[in-house]
Formats: C-alpha cells, sequence, structure tokens
C-alpha cells in the first residue's frame, strides 16, 4: 500500500508540474501495484482527462466512486463519472446535482439523460459501471485504512467512543449516511442532513456540543475559518474536527469558483492558516482530496507563513505543500490521532 501511494504521490507532482504523460504512467504502476487504491484511480482519471481519453477517465472515475460508498452512491457516482465523457451540457447538470441544486423534476431528467448516455458509453467502453456497482458498503474496523472521509470519521468513533457527530454541508449524503455515530446533525442551506440552515445560522442558534465535527459546506477559505472557529465553540475538550478538500491537485481545483467538476475551493488556505496557530495540533490525510485532522492540543509542529493566507499563491503551496500540510498516510494519521 504505501508504494502505491508514493507512486501516487509522484504522479500527483507530474500531474501539477502539467507532466500528464508521465503522471499518467506513474499512476498506472501504482494500480498494478494497488489495483483497489482510491487516490490513483482519482488522479489517472485526471491524466486520462488532460491527455483527451475521456472515457478512461470516466471509468476510472467510477471505479473510485465504487470503492468510496455505498452500493447507491456508486450506482449514482458511476453515472456522473461516465458524464465526463458526454456533452458539456450533461457535465453540467451533474456539477449541479452535486452541488444540491437540482430540485427532484430535474433530478428524474438528468436520471434519464445520464442513464441513455451510460449505457452507450458502457457498451464503446465495453465495461459496465453497474456491474462494478454491485459491491457492498466497506466493513468498519480500527483496522479499515484511512481512504475518505467517512473512514476517518468512523476511525475516531471507533477508537474514541465518540456518539454525538456534527457535518456541515451534507449534499447526498455520501458521508453523512455512512457515520456509524448515535447522534448525528447534518446542516445544509439546500440539500441532505437534517438542519436546513448555513452554517453560520446554526452555529448562532445551537446550544449542542459535539465529540466530532466534518467541515465540508463552502469551499471558500474565509468561511472554512469561521466554521473552525464556531466548531471549536461547541466541540467537547478532547473532541476531533475534521476538514474537506485541504489538498487540491491542481490549479484549477482551487479556484475561487468551481470551472471543473471537481471543486476543493481555496480550502487549503484556511489549512495552513490553522497550522499557524500554537493550541491547535494538525495533520492532513494524503486522500480523498485533503482530509485535514485538527485536535486542540500544543501544535506539535508549527509552521510560518511568508504572508497573510489569502495571499498566498498557487505555487507557493506546490512549493510547501508537505510542509505547510503536513500530509501523512493513512497509518501515520492514526498513530498521530
Ligand atoms: C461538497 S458538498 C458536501 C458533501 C458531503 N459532505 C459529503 O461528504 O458527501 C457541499 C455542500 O455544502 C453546502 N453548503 C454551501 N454553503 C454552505 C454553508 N454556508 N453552510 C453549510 N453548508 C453549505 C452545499 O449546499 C453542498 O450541499
Amino acid at each position: 500500500m504505501d508504494s502505491a501511494a508514493n507512486l501516487v504521490g509522484i504522479g500527483r507532482q507530474f500531474l501539477t508540474q502539467g507532466q500528464d504523460a508521465y503522471s499518467l504512467v506513474t499512476f498506472k504502476l501504482a494500480l498494478e501495484l494497488d489495483p483497489a487504491f482510491l487516490p490513483a484511480h482519482v488522479l489517472i482519471s485526471e491524466s486520462y482527462r488532460r491527455l483527451g481519453e475521456s472515457a478512461r477517465a470516466a471509468k476510472h472515475l467510477a471505479k473510485a466512486f465504487q470503492l468510496s460508498s455505498s452500493r447507491e452512491v456508486t450506482t449514482v457516482g458511476a453515472r456522473v463519472a461516465l458524464s465526463q465523457a458526454a456533452s458539456s451540457e450533461l457535465t453540467q447538470h451533474c456539477h449541479a446535482l452535486c452541488n444540491g441544486l437540482l430540485d427532484d423534476a430535474e433530478q428524474v431528467e438528468l436520471h434519464h439523460a445520464l442513464r441513455a448516455h451510460f449505457e452507450s458509453q458502457a457498451i464503446a467502453a465495453g465495461h459496465t459501471a453497474a456491474e462494478e456497482s454491485s459491491t457492498t458498503s466497506k466493513p468498519v474496523s480500527l483496522e479499515s485504512p484511512l481512504t475518505d472521509l467517512a473512514s476517518v470519521v468512523n476511525y475516531c468513533v471507533l477508537r474514541f467512543g465518540f456518539r454525538k457527530y456534527l457535518e456541515i454541508g451534507c449534499n447526498q449524503e455520501i458521508t453523512f449516511r455512512q457515520i456509524i455515530a448515535p447522534y448525528r446533525i447534518g446542516v445544509d442551506p439546500v440539500k441532505g442532513g437534517s438542519v436546513r440552515l448555513t452554517s453560520d445560522e446554526f452555529f448562532a442558534e445551537t446550544n449542542d456540543d459535539f465529540d466530532i465535527i466534518l467541515i465540508d459546506g463552502l469551499h471558500r477559505a474565509e468561511q472554512v475559518l469561521r466554521d473552525v472557529g464556531n466548531a471549536l465553540r461547541y466541540l467537547r475538550r478532547d473532541g476531533v474536527i475534521i476538514l474537506h478538500d485541504c489538498s487540491p491537485a491542481t490549479e484549477a481545483h482551487q479556484a475561487p469558483e468551481p470551472v471543473e467538476f471537481i471543486w476543493n475551493g481555496d480550502v487549503w488556505k484556511a489549512l495552513v492558516a490553522l497550522r499557524t496557530d500554537p493550541q491547535l495540533d494538525i495533520v492532513t490525510g494524503d486522500f480523498d482530496y485533503g482530509v485535514g485532522v485538527i485536535r486542540r492540543r500544543p501544535n506539535s509542529d508549527p509552521i510560518v507563513l511568508p504572508r497573510p493566507y489569502l495571499q498566498l499563491s498557487w505555487q507557493e503551496l506546490e512549493q510547501h505543500r508537505q510542509e505547510w500540510l503536513r500530509l501523512c498516510l493513512s497509518e501515520e494519521v492514526k498513530a498521530w490521532l
């Protein structure tokens, strides 16, 4: 697993340098070592997409969805992935779906459009995502590797006996529905979860407290910092905060507004700003677009930034990614926790 992860790290460097063909070869090697390595499937799909091989890109993204979640999510995810090989109109629809912007009638329409496209693509590629989607959800245990948001949250729930979970930004509940904590609150102004409010509105009115809080709402650095500040007020003393989308693979993925299907926003700027705080200890899991994990204890590896966080550039992130984000593999995150 570690060798595949190392190769993915090298491949990502190639990707960020625009060396798409080299990145492709590296991700292929990683998948030879570990055919079920989710980050390799996500990133190789980006290499294929850039090299104009959209059907292969879609196939790997479908595989990534399969590896990351439940059967139902996989089926939707596979269709969304396959739509990347479709017209820009369909891709736009998928994007809207993922952002929870479609009403029910529009979703039905999208479903039919994708279904038709999916079937023709699957035949052309000699591959059906429906077949791949027939696996069951992953088992949850302390031994399971950390690969995505749900695996990190559930690991903490099991290891620390956490009971009360809060998720900011739920959308299709890909993560929310997998969480095994007995008490779950999900906040989203548009879709998913149990409370139809923005995070600011929710924190202004709640009196609840939580053991573990996932922040995956509006992917703008200032909002993320505000969400973390509020989360700290309602987090129990030994609780954990999780941040999604901390390690974007490309400059486009961290643009202020979404320009591609994958959008991480500039969450990374919030993460590096927090890494300077002497009272917060933070690592970033190097999987699932970067999963930041925050504990309220003295900072064991503080960083110093050259300028205010909002003025940091993509080039600076590229140069300091490992140090600033404190990237860790699954077993390192577990040991640090
Ligand atoms: C990336 S999706 C969340 C995905 C989800 N956490 C998961 O793992 O499946 C982002 C969600 O954040 C929601 N959102 C946007 N602005 C928000 C805000 N100010 N407060 C809370 N949620 C927000 C959007 O409606 C969208 O559903």
